[in-house]
């Protein structure tokens, strides 16, 4: 197989961040069409939980596991993400593109909130055929902690691991990573001292904001994987591999 692009929407990018269970159809519509419009390479795209999914986790206590008292809140928030899950694929077929959703509880693993193995067998099975798998972020049931949150960003760092891509990027609500000055930092290197990063989590996001992001980031990087964050309104530009005007990660061993 040649090697594909590996593509994150955000939660935020997807949905309405302030009002839970409400999806940007406009931007969904958009994306899809974007998508649709790139040329006939294997594509791979993680998105996020935004307004559903995050709500409902933090409702349960779900970050820090699952046992009897707020088990519902597997099914619940798990419920949640798939239908926007649903939406995203459904804007995708309407535009054109063959997709197909997959979701994270179904067989992957964790253990004390990581994401220990998922089969991507499958998504290169998929990829393969020109069919795009449409993963995103998920309850998945953990070893130590019964369940865990795993992030869109930890399912991106686990592919890119494990599948070989051309390219990563991540389409965000803002134009990259920001220093404290509210400046896109453009290259980062090696590890960042979180301090000098601007955007924390807001209190509904219970898988870190942007600091959680740059983790799973440099652990790909450490792994010799570049990737990048950008704005979504350059998503055309990171599918054609123009300048996107956003933060390049560099892998250790990549001297690009
Ligand atoms: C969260 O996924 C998954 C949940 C079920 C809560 P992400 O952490 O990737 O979602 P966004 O991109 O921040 O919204």
């Amino acid at each position: 197989m040649s090697e594909g692009l590996l593509l994150k929407l955000g939660g935020s990018v997807l949905t309405e961040k302030r009002r839970a269970g409400v999806a940007d159809s406009q931007a969904i519509v958009k994306i899809a069409a974007e998508i649709a419009a790139y040329p006939d390479s294997p594509l791979c795209i993680v998105h996020g939980a935004g307004s559903f999914g995050h709500p409902e986790a933090h409702q349960y206590g779900l970050a820090r596991g699952a046992g009897r008292n707020n088990r519902q809140g597997i099914a619940i928030t798990h419920r949640a993400v798939c239908r926007l899950n649903q939406m995203m694929v459904g804007a995708l077929l309407e535009a054109g593109a063959d997709a197909i959703g997959i979701h994270p509880l179904s067989g992957s693993w964790a253990r004390a909130g990581r994401l220990v193995s998922l089969e991507t067998r499958p998504l290169q099975r998929l990829m393969e055929m020109g069919i795009i798998p449409v993963l995103h972020g998920d309850v998945v049931m953990d070893e130590v902690q019964g369940a865990a949150i795993v992030s869109g960003d930890q399912i991106i760092r686990y592919l890119g691991e494990h599948l070989p891509f051309a390219r990563i990027g991540l389409a965000t609500d803002v134009q990259g990573v920001l220093s404290g000055d509210g400046r896109v930092i453009t290259e980062i290197s090696g590890i960042i001292d979180p301090e000098v990063i601007a955007g924390g989590s807001s209190h509904m996001d219970v898988t870190g904001g942007m600091g959680g992001k740059i983790r799973e980031l440099q652990e790909l990087a450490s792994h010799g994987v570049p990737s990048e964050v950008f704005h979504v309104s350059r998503l055309p530009d990171f599918l054609h591999a123009r300048p996107h005007g956003g933060t390049r990660i560099r892998g250790v061993r990549d001297h690009g």
